[in-house]
C-alpha cells in the first residue's frame, strides 16, 4: 500500500517512533514491552502486574480462553500474544504491526506476526477472538475529511466483523478525544511524536460500530493512563544516561516532553482511554 493510499499513519511514520531501538524502549517499559495504558489496582501495584492485568482483561473480554485463533491488530512487541498462548491456552496467536524492530521481537511458540497493514489483511480462516490495543489512533490521519475518517473507521469494524467467527468478540482499547477535539490536538505530539495520527470521538466510534457489534462494556480508564505515563517517565529519568547513549539527548528530551504532556491531557480529561468489549452481531439488520 502506498503512503498516499493509506488513510492512517504510513509505515514510515510508524517506524519513526517505534523503530528508535528496542533497547531504548526496554529501558522504561515493563518486561512484556507493553506500550499502552495499564490497569492499576491499589497504591502498591507494579507496572508489570498492571500491564498483565490489562492484557488479561482484554483477552477475557475477547473470549480468548481456549481459543484456536486470536488476532491482535497492532501487536507492538507481542506481549498480549505471548500471554494469550501461555495463560489462556490460545493455539495460534497472530499479530499485525507496521514496525520491523517490534515484529522481530514477537515470534514465540504459537505466536506469529506479519508486518502488514490491517487494510491488507486477508486471513485464510476466521478468528475466534480479536484484540486491538491502541493502534486505532494510527488508522486515520489528522486532517482527513470527516467522511473519509468515518469510512476508515467503518472499514475497520466491517473487517473485524468479517474476520471473526460467529459469536466472537473484539476487545478494543483506544485513546479518544475527551473534552477536546481535533482543533486541540497538540502540535508537538501531532508532528514530532505520533505523526499522521488522530483520535476518534466516542460518537465516531458509536457510528462505526453500529449494526456490526453490540457494546457489552465500555470503560474510560484515563486515570490509569496518567499513572502509566508517570511510571514510564520515572523509569526513563532513572535510565536517562543510558537512554541518551542509545538515542541521543534530543530524542530523550522529546520523549520526556511527550510523556509530561500526555499525563496532563489524561489528568485534565482532554483525552479519554476507552476499553470496549464488542460482541459480533451475527445477523446485522438493514443497511447503515
Ligand atoms: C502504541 S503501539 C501498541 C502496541 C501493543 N498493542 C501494546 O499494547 O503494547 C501501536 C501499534 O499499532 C501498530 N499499527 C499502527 N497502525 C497499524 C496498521 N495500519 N496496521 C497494523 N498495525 C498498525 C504499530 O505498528 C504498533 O505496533
Amino acid at each position: 500500500m502506498t503512503v498516499e493510499a493509506t488513510p492512517g499513519a504510513s509505515k514510515q511514520a510508524i517506524e519513526a517512533h517505534y523503530d528508535l531501538g528496542n533497547d531504548f524502549f526496554q529501558l522504561w517499559l515493563d518486561g512484556s514491552m507493553t506500550y499502552t495504558c495499564a490497569l492499576w489496582a491499589g497504591p502498591d501495584d507494579t507496572l508489570e502486574a498492571a500491564q498483565a492485568r490489562k492484557i488479561d482483561f482484554l483477552l477475557e473480554a475477547a473470549g480468548a480462553r481456549g481459543a484456536k485463533r486470536l488476532l491482535d491488530v497492532g501487536c507492538g512487541w507481542g506481549g498480549a500474544l505471548k500471554r494469550a498462548v501461555s495463560h489462556f491456552g490460545v493455539e495460534r496467536a497472530h499479530g499485525l504491526s507496521l514496525s520491523r524492530s517490534q515484529s522481530e521481537w514477537v515470534p514465540a511458540p504459537g505466536v506469529t506476526v506479519d508486518i502488514e497493514n490491517w487494510l491488507d489483511h486477508r486471513p485464510d480462516a476466521p478468528y475466534d477472538a480479536i484484540i486491538s490495543v491502541e493502534a486505532f489512533e494510527a488508522f486515520a490521519k489528522l486532517g482527513l475529511p470527516p467522511e473519509e475518517k468515518a469510512a476508515v473507521y467503518r472499514r475497520f469494524f466491517d473487517s473485524c466483523h468479517a474476520w471473526l467467527a460467529p459469536g466472537g468478540s473484539l476487545a478494543l482499547q483506544t485513546i479518544a478525544y475527551g473534552n477536546a477535539g481535533p482543533e486541540d490536538f497538540d502540535e508537538f505530539i501531532a508532528t514530532e511524536v505520533f505523526p499522521e495520527s488522530d483520535l476518534p470521538t466516542l460518537a465516531e466510534l458509536g457510528t462505526a460500530i453500529s449494526r456490526r457489534f453490540e457494546v457489552v462494556t465500555l470503560h474510560n480508564r484515563r486515570q490509569d493512563y496518567a499513572r502509566t505515563l508517570r511510571e514510564w517517565l520515572v523509569r526513563l529519568k532513572r535510565e536517562r544516561a543510558r537512554a541518551v547513549e542509545i538515542v541521543g539527548e534530543a530524542v530523550v528530551v522529546r520523549f520526556e516532553r511527550y510523556l509530561r504532556l500526555s499525563i496532563y491531557m489524561f489528568e485534565k480529561g482532554t483525552c479519554d482511554l476507552y476499553q470496549l468489549h464488542l460482541r459480533r452481531i451475527d445477523q446485522p439488520r438493514g443497511t447503515r
